[in-house]
């Protein structure tokens, strides 16, 4: 049903005309489109006491002007984010940059982002998409990474079979490693299926970067592995600041507080812009309940 639903075009026009509204149902995820709305939003998070990153909202560009543009606008961003004295730290997806149409160009995109974002002491964390994209993408940001950036990191999703691998790969650079389960479907040739396999591949792979990785970010709102997280942490002494928790704006704010308040660093991924749609739909196909709480809306709106 779900998939169904998300391919429905009534569901998109439906959303795109009521979703972003003042108290919309799109706003429990989204912070806004436009980047004021977001930085207002980001104030109220570090009143709370968290950390941000900004995201600005776009994927699968289909030409390579609109990467550029895509890129340009980054780069004005980022200007506005500094302007606003809130911290300085973003995440984007390379196919907005132009992964999918031509490596180069996406690299030249990248790099006129990380220049200026280099001297305005911003970090940049790269997120993964779905598979036909993860090698590009590591080699993408290996690829800066040669080139002298360090001011970047990437995401891993513990479902893919090929991660432990990755997980090394990164280490080995000493890259700073953001551990998701993975938003995408994808095939079991690739992909674990299980929600079980997933989540022991994710403590497994929490643990390796606890142990050898460079300031990871354990970005799950899974109870279970969070407990782990700090159990293993303790156990290891590792200490509260050589690791981050990562969530996404709009998702278990109680935990989100309860961690901040027991002295953890906790970091809310920020979505803005207009291009809200297919990452709202993620974030709806997570959690069944997710769904009712559109349908109701529609319901009231009819
Ligand atoms: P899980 O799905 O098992 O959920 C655990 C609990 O969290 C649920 O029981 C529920 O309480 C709550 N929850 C989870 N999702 C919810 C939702 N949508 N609505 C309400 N409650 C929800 N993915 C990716 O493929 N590439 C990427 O770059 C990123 N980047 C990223 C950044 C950050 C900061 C986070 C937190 C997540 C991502 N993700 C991602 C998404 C990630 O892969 C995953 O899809 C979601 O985090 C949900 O998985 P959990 O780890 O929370 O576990």
């Amino acid at each position: 049903m779900f998939t169904l639903l998300s391919r429905s075009a009534g569901l998109k026009k439906f959303a795109s005309q009521y979703g972003m509204r003042q108290n919309g149902f799109a706003r429990r995820f989204i912070a806004g489109e436009t980047i004021h709305e977001a930085i207002e939003v980001a104030r109220t998070l570090q009143a709370r006491g968290l950390l941000l990153a900004l995201d600005y909202l776009g994927e699968s560009v289909s030409t390579i002007a609109k990467a550029s543009a895509a890129a340009r606008e980054y780069t004005r961003l980022t200007e506005v984010i500094e302007a606003a004295g809130i911290e300085r730290n973003i995440s984007l997806k390379l196919t907005q940059l132009g992964i999918a149409i031509d490596r180069a160009t996406c690299v030249d995109n990248l790099r006129r982002i990380l220049e200026p974002a280099k001297r305005h002491n911003f970090f940049v964390r790269i997120d993964m998409e779905n598979t036909p994209y993860t090698e590009a993408t590591l080699q993408v940001f290996e690829t800066l990474w040669q080139l002298d950036f360090r001011n970047i990191g990437i995401a891993l999703q513990s479902m893919l079979l090929r991660t432990d691998q990755d997980l090394r790969r990164m280490n080995e650079l000493g890259a700073r490693v953001r551990l998701v389960k993975g938003a995408y479907k994808e095939p079991a040739s690739v992909a674990f299926q299980q929600k079980a396999d997933v989540d022991a591949a994710y403590v497994r792979q929490m643990r390796l970067l606890l142990d050898h990785g460079t300031y990871p970010a354990i970005a799950t709102h899974d109870e279970a592995i969070i407990k782990e997280t700090r159990a293993y942490a303790a156990e290891r002494g590792i200490a509260n600041d050589r690791f981050e928790f990562q969530m996404l704006y709009g998702v278990r704010r109680d935990l989100q507080n309860q961690l901040v308040a027991a002295g953890y660093r906790v970091r809310v991924y920020v979505p803005f812009g207009q291009e809200w749609y297919p990452y709202f739909m993620r974030r709806i196909g997570e959690r069944p309940a997710n769904l009712w709480f559109v349908i109701r809306a529609m319901m009231r709106e009819k």
